[in-house]
Protein backbone atom coordinates (compact mmCIF):
# COMPACT_ATOMS: atom_id res chain seq x y z
CA UNK A 1 0.00 0.00 0.00
CA UNK A 2 2.98 2.74 0.59
CA UNK A 3 5.41 1.95 -1.99
CA UNK A 4 1.64 2.10 -4.70
CA UNK A 5 1.36 5.56 -2.68
CA UNK A 6 5.00 6.72 -2.86
CA UNK A 7 5.18 5.07 -6.77
CA UNK A 8 2.12 7.29 -7.41
CA UNK A 9 3.23 10.06 -5.84
CA UNK A 10 6.43 10.38 -7.98
CA UNK A 11 4.59 10.37 -11.34
CA UNK A 12 2.92 13.56 -10.60
CA UNK A 13 4.82 16.40 -12.68
CA UNK A 14 3.55 19.29 -14.14
CA UNK A 15 -0.33 18.64 -14.61
CA UNK A 16 -2.00 19.47 -18.01
CA UNK A 17 -5.09 19.68 -17.62
CA UNK A 18 -7.70 20.96 -14.91
CA UNK A 19 -7.24 19.37 -11.41
CA UNK A 20 -10.12 20.05 -9.06
CA UNK A 21 -8.95 20.42 -5.37
CA UNK A 22 -9.70 17.10 -3.59
CA UNK A 23 -8.70 15.40 -0.46
CA UNK A 24 -6.60 13.11 -3.43
CA UNK A 25 -4.87 16.35 -4.92
CA UNK A 26 -1.16 16.93 -4.83
CA UNK A 27 0.32 20.33 -5.54
CA UNK A 28 2.30 20.27 -8.96
CA UNK A 29 6.08 20.41 -8.85
CA UNK A 30 6.06 23.97 -10.02
CA UNK A 31 3.15 25.81 -8.90
CA UNK A 32 2.64 29.20 -8.21
CA UNK A 33 4.02 30.58 -5.16
CA UNK A 34 2.05 33.45 -3.47
CA UNK A 35 3.86 36.27 -4.37
CA UNK A 36 4.01 35.53 -8.03
CA UNK A 37 0.34 34.33 -7.74
CA UNK A 38 -1.10 37.81 -6.16
CA UNK A 39 1.09 39.81 -8.79
CA UNK A 40 -0.65 37.71 -11.81
CA UNK A 41 -3.59 38.17 -10.41
CA UNK A 42 -3.62 41.70 -10.17
CA UNK A 43 -2.39 41.89 -13.33
CA UNK A 44 -5.76 40.10 -14.90
CA UNK A 45 -7.36 42.39 -12.82
CA UNK A 46 -6.03 45.50 -14.43
CA UNK A 47 -6.50 44.26 -17.70
CA UNK A 48 -10.07 43.71 -17.35
CA UNK A 49 -10.89 46.81 -15.23
CA UNK A 50 -8.73 49.10 -17.98
CA UNK A 51 -11.02 47.27 -20.60
CA UNK A 52 -13.93 48.20 -18.70
CA UNK A 53 -13.70 51.79 -18.01
CA UNK A 54 -12.22 51.74 -22.07
CA UNK A 55 -15.64 50.09 -22.97
CA UNK A 56 -17.37 52.72 -21.64
CA UNK A 57 -15.37 55.33 -23.51
CA UNK A 58 -16.13 53.67 -26.50
CA UNK A 59 -19.33 52.68 -26.62
CA UNK A 60 -21.00 55.97 -27.30
CA UNK A 61 -18.64 56.63 -30.12
CA UNK A 62 -19.18 53.02 -31.99
CA UNK A 63 -21.86 52.84 -34.60
CA UNK A 64 -22.04 49.36 -35.30
CA UNK A 65 -25.59 48.54 -33.19
CA UNK A 66 -24.12 44.83 -32.40
CA UNK A 67 -20.89 45.71 -31.53
CA UNK A 68 -22.26 48.87 -29.38
CA UNK A 69 -24.70 45.80 -27.39
CA UNK A 70 -21.94 44.03 -26.94
CA UNK A 71 -19.46 46.02 -25.29
CA UNK A 72 -22.30 46.90 -22.28
CA UNK A 73 -22.33 42.94 -21.98
CA UNK A 74 -18.99 42.45 -22.12
CA UNK A 75 -18.11 46.00 -20.14
CA UNK A 76 -20.71 44.04 -17.27
CA UNK A 77 -19.00 41.02 -17.11
CA UNK A 78 -15.56 42.53 -16.81
CA UNK A 79 -17.37 44.21 -13.85
CA UNK A 80 -17.98 40.60 -12.31
CA UNK A 81 -14.89 39.39 -12.73
CA UNK A 82 -13.01 42.62 -11.63
CA UNK A 83 -15.06 42.26 -8.27
CA UNK A 84 -13.92 38.42 -8.02
CA UNK A 85 -10.71 39.06 -7.88
CA UNK A 86 -11.18 42.13 -5.75
CA UNK A 87 -12.56 39.96 -2.96
CA UNK A 88 -9.46 37.77 -3.56
CA UNK A 89 -6.33 40.37 -4.34
CA UNK A 90 -7.82 42.02 -0.57
CA UNK A 91 -7.03 38.94 0.87
CA UNK A 92 -3.27 38.42 -0.27
CA UNK A 93 -2.52 41.92 -0.39
CA UNK A 94 -3.54 45.39 0.40
CA UNK A 95 -4.33 47.67 -1.01
CA UNK A 96 -6.54 45.38 -3.36
CA UNK A 97 -5.68 46.68 -6.36
CA UNK A 98 -2.33 47.95 -7.48
CA UNK A 99 -0.83 49.41 -10.40
CA UNK A 100 1.47 46.41 -12.22
CA UNK A 101 4.76 47.41 -11.84
CA UNK A 102 5.51 45.61 -15.67
CA UNK A 103 5.92 48.98 -17.57
CA UNK A 104 5.28 47.16 -21.22
CA UNK A 105 1.85 45.32 -19.75
CA UNK A 106 0.90 49.18 -18.67
CA UNK A 107 2.03 50.57 -21.96
CA UNK A 108 -0.04 48.07 -24.05
CA UNK A 109 -3.41 48.47 -22.12
CA UNK A 110 -3.33 51.90 -21.97
CA UNK A 111 -2.68 52.09 -26.03
CA UNK A 112 -5.66 50.09 -26.66
CA UNK A 113 -7.30 53.05 -25.80
CA UNK A 114 -6.38 54.93 -28.23
CA UNK A 115 -7.25 53.02 -31.69
CA UNK A 116 -8.26 54.98 -35.08
CA UNK A 117 -11.78 53.45 -35.36
CA UNK A 118 -14.09 50.96 -33.51
CA UNK A 119 -12.88 47.78 -35.39
CA UNK A 120 -9.24 48.62 -34.29
CA UNK A 121 -10.41 49.19 -30.63
CA UNK A 122 -12.37 45.55 -30.61
CA UNK A 123 -9.48 44.26 -32.77
CA UNK A 124 -7.30 45.02 -30.30
CA UNK A 125 -9.15 43.94 -27.51
CA UNK A 126 -11.39 40.87 -28.70
CA UNK A 127 -7.97 39.53 -30.96
CA UNK A 128 -4.87 40.54 -29.31
CA UNK A 129 -5.46 40.72 -25.34
CA UNK A 130 -8.46 38.94 -24.79
CA UNK A 131 -7.03 35.61 -26.47
CA UNK A 132 -3.64 36.17 -24.43
CA UNK A 133 -5.71 36.78 -21.23
CA UNK A 134 -7.56 33.18 -21.61
CA UNK A 135 -4.13 31.41 -22.33
CA UNK A 136 -2.66 32.95 -18.84
CA UNK A 137 -5.60 32.29 -17.44
CA UNK A 138 -5.39 28.70 -18.34
CA UNK A 139 -2.50 28.36 -17.37
CA UNK A 140 -3.17 29.51 -14.09
CA UNK A 141 -5.74 27.37 -13.13
CA UNK A 142 -3.92 24.26 -13.44
CA UNK A 143 -0.62 25.30 -11.92
CA UNK A 144 -1.63 27.08 -9.13
CA UNK A 145 -1.93 25.00 -5.82
CA UNK A 146 -4.72 23.12 -6.40
CA UNK A 147 -6.03 23.30 -2.84
CA UNK A 148 -4.46 26.24 -0.90
CA UNK A 149 -5.40 28.61 -4.01
CA UNK A 150 -8.22 27.38 -5.01
CA UNK A 151 -10.68 30.65 -4.46
CA UNK A 152 -7.97 32.20 -6.93
CA UNK A 153 -8.90 28.63 -9.66
CA UNK A 154 -13.11 29.16 -8.46
CA UNK A 155 -12.18 32.94 -9.86
CA UNK A 156 -10.51 32.17 -12.99
CA UNK A 157 -12.86 29.09 -13.68
CA UNK A 158 -15.67 31.00 -13.96
CA UNK A 159 -13.97 33.92 -15.97
CA UNK A 160 -12.96 32.31 -18.43
CA UNK A 161 -16.56 30.70 -19.24
CA UNK A 162 -17.56 34.31 -20.22
CA UNK A 163 -13.92 35.36 -22.07
CA UNK A 164 -14.20 32.25 -23.99
CA UNK A 165 -18.18 33.20 -25.05
CA UNK A 166 -17.38 36.69 -25.58
CA UNK A 167 -14.82 35.60 -28.28
CA UNK A 168 -17.18 33.55 -30.00
CA UNK A 169 -19.98 36.01 -30.06
CA UNK A 170 -17.73 38.77 -31.27
CA UNK A 171 -15.67 36.94 -34.24
CA UNK A 172 -18.33 36.49 -36.17
CA UNK A 173 -18.94 40.13 -36.08
CA UNK A 174 -15.48 40.93 -36.60
CA UNK A 175 -15.05 38.44 -39.89
CA UNK A 176 -18.53 40.46 -40.71
CA UNK A 177 -17.17 43.40 -40.77
CA UNK A 178 -14.27 42.75 -42.34
CA UNK A 179 -15.72 41.21 -45.37
CA UNK A 180 -17.73 44.40 -45.85
CA UNK A 181 -14.81 46.41 -46.13
CA UNK A 182 -14.91 48.43 -42.67
CA UNK A 183 -11.50 47.40 -42.02
CA UNK A 184 -9.29 50.26 -43.20
CA UNK A 185 -5.11 49.93 -43.33
CA UNK A 186 -5.34 51.86 -40.12
CA UNK A 187 -7.12 49.47 -38.44
CA UNK A 188 -4.65 46.58 -39.54
CA UNK A 189 -1.57 48.54 -38.70
CA UNK A 190 -3.25 49.02 -35.04
CA UNK A 191 -3.83 45.14 -34.56
CA UNK A 192 -0.34 44.79 -36.00
CA UNK A 193 1.31 47.07 -33.48
CA UNK A 194 -1.13 45.73 -30.46
CA UNK A 195 0.88 42.31 -31.11
CA UNK A 196 3.85 44.18 -31.36
CA UNK A 197 2.98 45.58 -27.62
CA UNK A 198 1.70 42.12 -26.66
CA UNK A 199 4.74 40.16 -27.63
CA UNK A 200 6.88 43.17 -25.99
CA UNK A 201 5.88 42.07 -22.67
CA UNK A 202 5.88 38.23 -23.02
CA UNK A 203 1.96 37.91 -23.04
CA UNK A 204 -0.41 38.65 -20.32
CA UNK A 205 1.34 36.64 -18.25
CA UNK A 206 4.86 38.42 -18.81
CA UNK A 207 5.81 34.50 -18.79
CA UNK A 208 6.44 33.99 -22.73
CA UNK A 209 10.06 35.60 -24.20
CA UNK A 210 9.57 39.44 -24.56
CA UNK A 211 10.39 40.77 -27.90
CA UNK A 212 11.35 44.25 -28.83
CA UNK A 213 9.19 46.75 -28.29
CA UNK A 214 7.65 49.32 -31.26
CA UNK A 215 9.42 52.46 -31.07
CA UNK A 216 6.80 54.45 -32.33
CA UNK A 217 3.04 54.34 -32.68
CA UNK A 218 1.45 53.61 -35.99
CA UNK A 219 0.49 57.11 -37.86
CA UNK A 220 -3.51 55.94 -37.19
CA UNK A 221 -3.49 56.23 -33.79
CA UNK A 222 -5.78 58.79 -32.17
CA UNK A 223 -5.49 60.39 -28.52
CA UNK A 224 -8.91 59.16 -27.38
CA UNK A 225 -11.30 62.25 -26.91
CA UNK A 226 -15.00 61.26 -24.62
CA UNK A 227 -17.60 61.54 -27.34
CA UNK A 228 -20.03 64.45 -27.04
CA UNK A 229 -22.11 63.02 -29.71
CA UNK A 230 -23.39 59.45 -29.84
CA UNK A 231 -22.44 57.18 -33.02
CA UNK A 232 -25.15 54.84 -34.73
CA UNK A 233 -24.58 52.54 -37.60
CA UNK A 234 -26.20 53.21 -41.70
CA UNK A 235 -29.30 51.11 -40.50
CA UNK A 236 -30.46 54.02 -38.93
CA UNK A 237 -31.92 56.28 -40.98
CA UNK A 238 -34.07 58.79 -38.47
CA UNK A 239 -31.35 60.45 -35.59
CA UNK A 240 -32.58 63.90 -34.66
CA UNK A 241 -36.71 63.77 -34.57
CA UNK A 242 -38.21 65.51 -31.81
CA UNK A 243 -39.48 63.22 -28.70
CA UNK A 244 -43.28 64.90 -29.85
CA UNK A 245 -46.38 63.89 -27.42
CA UNK A 246 -47.27 60.21 -27.34
CA UNK A 247 -50.23 58.82 -28.08
CA UNK A 248 -52.77 59.25 -25.09
CA UNK A 249 -52.33 55.93 -22.28
CA UNK A 250 -56.06 55.25 -23.31
CA UNK A 251 -55.21 54.85 -26.83
CA UNK A 252 -54.20 51.34 -25.97
CA UNK A 253 -52.36 49.74 -29.02
CA UNK A 254 -51.34 52.91 -30.33
CA UNK A 255 -49.41 53.88 -27.15
CA UNK A 256 -48.14 50.40 -26.29
CA UNK A 257 -46.64 50.33 -29.78
CA UNK A 258 -44.58 53.91 -28.69
CA UNK A 259 -43.78 52.66 -25.18
CA UNK A 260 -41.63 49.89 -26.47
CA UNK A 261 -40.42 51.98 -29.07
CA UNK A 262 -39.12 54.19 -26.78
CA UNK A 263 -37.38 51.33 -24.83
CA UNK A 264 -35.87 50.51 -27.99
CA UNK A 265 -33.68 53.84 -27.82
CA UNK A 266 -33.04 53.61 -24.14
CA UNK A 267 -29.62 53.14 -25.46
CA UNK A 268 -29.11 56.88 -25.10
CA UNK A 269 -29.20 56.09 -21.54
CA UNK A 270 -26.57 53.87 -21.33
CA UNK A 271 -24.45 55.86 -23.75
CA UNK A 272 -25.02 58.68 -20.99
CA UNK A 273 -23.68 56.56 -17.82
CA UNK A 274 -20.99 55.19 -20.13
CA UNK A 275 -19.61 58.57 -20.38
CA UNK A 276 -19.94 59.29 -16.15
CA UNK A 277 -18.46 55.69 -15.81
CA UNK A 278 -15.29 56.81 -18.23
CA UNK A 279 -15.16 60.23 -16.92
CA UNK A 280 -15.10 59.94 -13.18
CA UNK A 281 -12.22 58.38 -11.35
CA UNK A 282 -10.61 57.71 -8.05
CA UNK A 283 -14.44 56.88 -6.77
CA UNK A 284 -14.41 53.48 -4.68
CA UNK A 285 -14.58 50.50 -6.62
CA UNK A 286 -18.36 49.72 -5.66
CA UNK A 287 -19.80 52.79 -7.61
CA UNK A 288 -18.12 51.56 -10.79
CA UNK A 289 -19.09 48.42 -10.26
CA UNK A 290 -22.72 49.58 -9.68
CA UNK A 291 -22.51 51.93 -12.63
CA UNK A 292 -20.93 48.94 -14.91
CA UNK A 293 -24.72 47.39 -14.18
CA UNK A 294 -26.82 50.32 -14.59
CA UNK A 295 -24.99 50.78 -17.83
CA UNK A 296 -25.74 47.33 -18.92
CA UNK A 297 -29.16 47.44 -17.70
CA UNK A 298 -30.02 50.52 -20.37
CA UNK A 299 -28.75 48.38 -22.95
CA UNK A 300 -31.01 45.38 -22.33
CA UNK A 301 -34.04 47.62 -21.94
CA UNK A 302 -32.86 48.67 -25.70
CA UNK A 303 -32.74 45.38 -26.62
CA UNK A 304 -36.08 44.60 -24.52
CA UNK A 305 -37.82 47.51 -27.34
CA UNK A 306 -36.00 45.37 -30.21
CA UNK A 307 -37.10 42.58 -28.81
CA UNK A 308 -41.05 43.60 -28.59
CA UNK A 309 -40.98 45.42 -31.83
CA UNK A 310 -39.89 42.84 -34.17
CA UNK A 311 -42.19 40.28 -31.98
CA UNK A 312 -44.51 42.39 -33.73
CA UNK A 313 -43.15 42.86 -37.16
CA UNK A 314 -41.57 46.24 -36.17
CA UNK A 315 -38.21 47.46 -37.62
CA UNK A 316 -36.06 48.81 -34.81
CA UNK A 317 -33.68 50.50 -36.88
CA UNK A 318 -36.87 52.91 -38.25
CA UNK A 319 -37.32 54.04 -34.48
CA UNK A 320 -36.50 58.02 -34.29
CA UNK A 321 -33.10 58.00 -32.20
CA UNK A 322 -32.90 61.37 -30.44
CA UNK A 323 -29.10 61.39 -30.62
CA UNK A 324 -29.05 65.61 -29.28
CA UNK A 325 -30.43 63.86 -26.27
CA UNK A 326 -27.13 62.37 -25.52
CA UNK A 327 -25.36 65.54 -27.12
CA UNK A 328 -27.41 67.89 -24.75
CA UNK A 329 -26.92 65.78 -21.59
CA UNK A 330 -23.14 65.43 -22.42
CA UNK A 331 -22.75 69.37 -22.26
CA UNK A 332 -23.17 69.04 -18.82
CA UNK A 333 -20.07 67.67 -16.00
CA UNK A 334 -20.57 64.09 -15.26
CA UNK A 335 -21.61 65.10 -12.11
CA UNK A 336 -25.15 66.59 -13.48
CA UNK A 337 -25.92 64.17 -16.22
CA UNK A 338 -25.24 61.61 -13.28
CA UNK A 339 -28.40 63.42 -11.09
CA UNK A 340 -30.28 64.79 -13.92
CA UNK A 341 -30.51 60.51 -15.14
CA UNK A 342 -31.01 59.56 -11.60
CA UNK A 343 -33.08 61.71 -9.95
CA UNK A 344 -34.89 62.99 -13.11
CA UNK A 345 -35.77 60.77 -15.39
CA UNK A 346 -35.65 57.39 -13.38
CA UNK A 347 -37.11 58.64 -10.31
CA UNK A 348 -40.00 60.78 -11.74
CA UNK A 349 -40.86 56.94 -14.33
CA UNK A 350 -42.81 54.77 -11.71
CA UNK A 351 -46.27 55.90 -11.43
CA UNK A 352 -46.24 55.55 -15.41
CA UNK A 353 -44.51 52.05 -15.47
CA UNK A 354 -47.08 51.08 -12.88
CA UNK A 355 -49.71 52.63 -14.79
CA UNK A 356 -48.35 50.21 -18.02
CA UNK A 357 -48.50 46.73 -15.70
CA UNK A 358 -51.83 47.68 -14.74
CA UNK A 359 -52.95 48.06 -18.51
CA UNK A 360 -51.12 45.45 -19.55
CA UNK A 361 -52.83 43.32 -16.86
CA UNK A 362 -55.84 44.03 -17.86
CA UNK A 363 -55.49 43.77 -21.59
CA UNK A 364 -54.17 40.46 -21.13
CA UNK A 365 -50.68 41.29 -23.13
CA UNK A 366 -48.42 38.99 -20.88
CA UNK A 367 -45.38 39.85 -22.09
CA UNK A 368 -45.66 43.58 -22.31
CA UNK A 369 -46.31 43.01 -18.40
CA UNK A 370 -43.46 41.21 -17.55
CA UNK A 371 -41.21 42.94 -19.80
CA UNK A 372 -42.26 46.37 -17.93
CA UNK A 373 -41.96 44.74 -14.70
CA UNK A 374 -38.50 43.21 -15.15
CA UNK A 375 -37.57 47.12 -15.96
CA UNK A 376 -39.56 48.54 -12.78
CA UNK A 377 -36.89 45.87 -10.84
CA UNK A 378 -33.83 47.52 -12.59
CA UNK A 379 -34.90 51.19 -12.54
CA UNK A 380 -35.56 50.44 -8.61
CA UNK A 381 -31.82 49.38 -8.38
CA UNK A 382 -30.73 52.50 -10.90
CA UNK A 383 -32.55 55.77 -8.26
CA UNK A 384 -30.94 53.43 -5.50
CA UNK A 385 -28.04 53.33 -6.96
CA UNK A 386 -27.76 57.35 -7.49
CA UNK A 387 -29.03 57.96 -3.75
CA UNK A 388 -26.28 55.93 -2.80
CA UNK A 389 -23.81 57.38 -5.07
CA UNK A 390 -24.17 61.14 -5.57
CA UNK A 391 -23.43 62.45 -2.41
CA UNK A 392 -20.13 60.60 -2.56
CA UNK A 393 -19.74 62.08 -6.13
CA UNK A 394 -20.46 65.77 -4.30
CA UNK A 395 -17.96 65.17 -2.25
CA UNK A 396 -15.49 63.46 -4.39
CA UNK A 397 -16.34 66.11 -7.26
CA UNK A 398 -15.30 69.14 -4.55
CA UNK A 399 -19.27 70.63 -5.15
CA UNK A 400 -20.35 72.97 -2.23
CA UNK A 401 -23.95 72.41 -2.31
CA UNK A 402 -25.60 69.59 -0.26
CA UNK A 403 -26.87 66.31 -1.98
CA UNK A 404 -30.47 68.35 -1.27
CA UNK A 405 -29.54 71.66 -3.04
CA UNK A 406 -27.48 70.34 -5.41
CA UNK A 407 -30.72 67.80 -6.65
CA UNK A 408 -33.39 70.70 -6.39
CA UNK A 409 -30.99 72.55 -9.12
CA UNK A 410 -30.30 70.32 -11.20
CA UNK A 411 -34.11 69.03 -11.05
CA UNK A 412 -35.15 72.71 -11.78
CA UNK A 413 -32.79 72.64 -15.11
CA UNK A 414 -33.67 69.33 -16.16
CA UNK A 415 -37.70 70.41 -15.64
CA UNK A 416 -36.97 73.37 -17.80
CA UNK A 417 -34.85 71.56 -20.44
CA UNK A 418 -35.99 67.75 -21.22
CA UNK A 419 -39.66 67.80 -19.62
CA UNK A 420 -40.62 70.56 -22.45
CA UNK A 421 -38.30 69.48 -25.10
CA UNK A 422 -36.02 71.94 -25.32
CA UNK A 423 -32.38 70.66 -25.15
CA UNK A 424 -30.64 73.90 -25.62
CA UNK A 425 -27.31 73.17 -26.68
CA UNK A 426 -25.00 76.10 -25.44
CA UNK A 427 -22.55 76.19 -28.40
CA UNK A 428 -19.02 76.83 -27.15
FE1 LIG B 1 -33.98 51.89 -18.53
FE1 LIG C 1 -32.50 53.25 -15.75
Amino acid sequence: MKTTTRSRATTIRRPTKHRPASATARPAKRAIEIDANRRLLNNYRYVEHEAMLQLAGWLPRTATFEFKCEMGRSLWEYSQHVNSLYLRLREIQSPAFQKPTDAALVRLVSEMLHAPDEFAFACGLYRVVLPSLISALESHETTTFPNSDQPSVHVIAHALLDLRAQLQRVEPLLIAAEKSGKFTAATRAWERYLRQLLAACGGISGLAKRRPAPALAPAGRVAFIAPREAARDERFTNLLADLGAMPDETQYAAHTVEEFERYSTEMLAAETVALVLFAVRGMPWEFQYDTARHLYDEVRHCLMGYEWMRAHDMDPFQSPQYLHIYKWRSQYPPLMQYCMLTMGNEVHAFPYRHRRVEAHQQSGDKLSEQFVRYDIADETQHVRFGKRWLPELIKHLGEKRSFEQYTADVIKVWEQEYRTGKLTLNVE
